[in-house]
């Protein structure tokens, strides 16, 4: 719904006497002669300007989301076709102007566009790049809530950019298409404000063959006929969410449910290939649940599970509730690696995708912290000690800041450096040591649950961090993650 700006421009009192302070008077009601007042209400777009096609202060992505509104709401519906070459497709994008808006962007990578709608009023569109420029009707005034319909199809094409380790966004083997949006792939598959400062909750409603099964994060809430040999499956993912964490699946995919710990809705949607013996390491879920919960605080979403997909680019990525993973490792590399990838995975559905860097400077809030929980899941399964982990990285790390620069400020090719992960890993250690247990596990659990649903900064950590231990952490940040020279390991 839009609100409209409603101002009296002009009200005159002719004379003087015939004026009344009693403003909800009209001139009939007061019976004075009308020809002496004259009341006039008009429209007044207060001052309009186009939404920005970036976001502020995103140094390393400049294009990447949208500045003038806020999204609280996606559902994307859409159909994939028979042979999942191409979709059909509506997004519903329900979002609140920050600005008095005569514009706003989305962020669209190639598709058609066939329409655009404003409060179901037809609205203008252009395209420009990656950049879908939306003109309203009507201008959108500041704190209006509005909501913006975009009928769109096409191949989904994957994204190229050299900040992301692969290729990203909307993905497809023979077994079946899948998602990796990380960092700005979201825009390949769906028009929206791809950045992870707005985060906002999602309705999938996706329909595909009746041999398909489709997976996406959240709850499966209804499956229904959508007629010729098509279904239609429901999936609400009511926690914010950012968009490069949407996970969307469709193709030969076994559904594997169980329940994990306080009742939690495990489903892991694993590819028909992968043999029955090279599922079982899957069942650590459960346990490794069962270990970051007492360190981290309560799982913060509604399910969790795998997506076991034949991904081409051998990453695995942490998307809402329903981590992928390729099959290959589940093939090829024992159980070892496998596991410690899904404790890293599992470990960003709290740091990451709960909590999530408004920034992408910010990464290392998200691989540092999964990188840490590994490390310390690996020493509680008996694979590495976790000193043997940090001392392995600290052999390293000098070189990766020499060459990538302070952990908190990456270059945009290398968000996903070793500096960020291994590197920042070990920036938690430290902290670990300086501040001593107790406190170190006080500020995980504090910055999972007073930021549930948020996007974070850096400097929030350090607040955070400095407030738990009541140490003054300026030196020791300053040291650790804004100085391209690395510290010595606190005893
Ligand atoms: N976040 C992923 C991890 O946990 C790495 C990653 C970044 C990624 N972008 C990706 C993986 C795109 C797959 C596709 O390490
Ligand atoms: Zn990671």
């Amino acid at each position: 719904m839009r609100l409209r700006m409603l101002i009296p421009v002009l009200t005159v009192c002719l004379l003087a006497l015939g004026c009344s302070n009693d403003d909800t008077a009209s001139p009939a009601e007061t019976g004075g002669p009308s020809s002496t007042t004259s009341t006039t209400t008009t429209t007044v777009p207060l001052d309009p300007k186009p939404g920005s096609p970036g976001v502020d202060g995103e140094a390393l992505l400049p294009n990447a989301g949208n500045g003038g509104y806020d999204v609280s709401h996606y559902t994307l519906a859409i159909a994939v076709s028979d042979d999942r070459s191409s979709i059909e497709a509506t997004a519903t994008i329900a979002a609140v102007a920050t600005q008095d808006l005569s514009t706003f962007n989305l962020d669209l990578a190639g598709l058609d566009v066939a329409s655009v709608n404003v409060d179901d009023e037809p609205a203008g569109f252009s395209r420009n790049g990656d950049e879908l420029t939306v003109t309203p009707e009507e201008a959108l005034a500041t704190d209006a809530e509005f909501v913006t319909r975009v009928e769109y199809s096409g191949a989904p094409q994957p994204v190229q950019d050299p900040s992301a380790p692969g290729t990203i966004g909307w993905l497809s083997a023979p077994s079946g298409i899948y998602v990796a949006s990380e960092p700005i792939g979201a825009k390949g598959w769906f028009p929206g404000n791809d950045h992870p400062s707005d985060k906002a909750r999602f309705t999938f409603e996706i329909t595909a063959k009746n041999a398909d099964t489709v997976v996406a994060n959240g709850v499966l809430t209804s499956k229904e006929p959508a007629g010729e040999g098509r279904t239609t499956w429901t999936f609400e993912q009511s926690d914010e969410m950012a968009t490069y964490l949407a996970q969307v699946a469709v193709g030969d995919y076994d559904l594997i449910e169980s329940t994990g710990p306080n009742g939690l809705p495990i489903r892991h949607a694993v590819v028909r290939n992968v043999p029955a013996d090279k599922r079982e390491v899957l069942d650590l879920t459960a346990a490794q649940i069962e270990y970051f919960e007492p360190l981290f605080g309560p799982f913060p979403l509604d399910a969790y599970g795998l997506l076991v997909a034949d991904a081409g680019p051998e990453f695995a990525l942490e998307t809402q509730t329903l981590t992928l993973l390729p099959a290959s490792w589940l093939l090829n590399s024992d159980a070892e690696f496998t596991g410690m990838v899904m404790a890293h995975e599992l470990a960003h559905q709290w740091y990451g995708d709960a909590v999530t860097p408004a920034r992408w400077t910010d990464i290392w809030l998200n691989e540092g912290f999964a990188t840490y929980a590994e490390w310390m899941w690996e020493d509680h399964a008996g694979v590495t000690p976790l000193d043997e982990s940090v001392t392995d990285a600290m052999g390293q790390a000098g070189r990766w800041r020499e060459a990538f620069g302070p952990v908190a400020s990456p270059a945009a090719p290398l968000l996903f450096s070793p500096n960020s992960y291994e590197g920042a890993g070990i920036v938690l250690h430290a902290l670990r040591k300086t501040i001593g247990d107790e406190h170190f596990f006080e500020v995980l659990q504090r910055w999972a649950s007073e930021n549930d649903g948020e996007s974070v900064t850096t400097e929030q950590f350090e607040t955070l961090a400095a407030d738990v231990s009541g140490q003054d952490l300026t030196a020791f940040f300053a040291a650790w993650i804004h100085s391209d020279t690395l510290p010595v390991m606190p005893a």
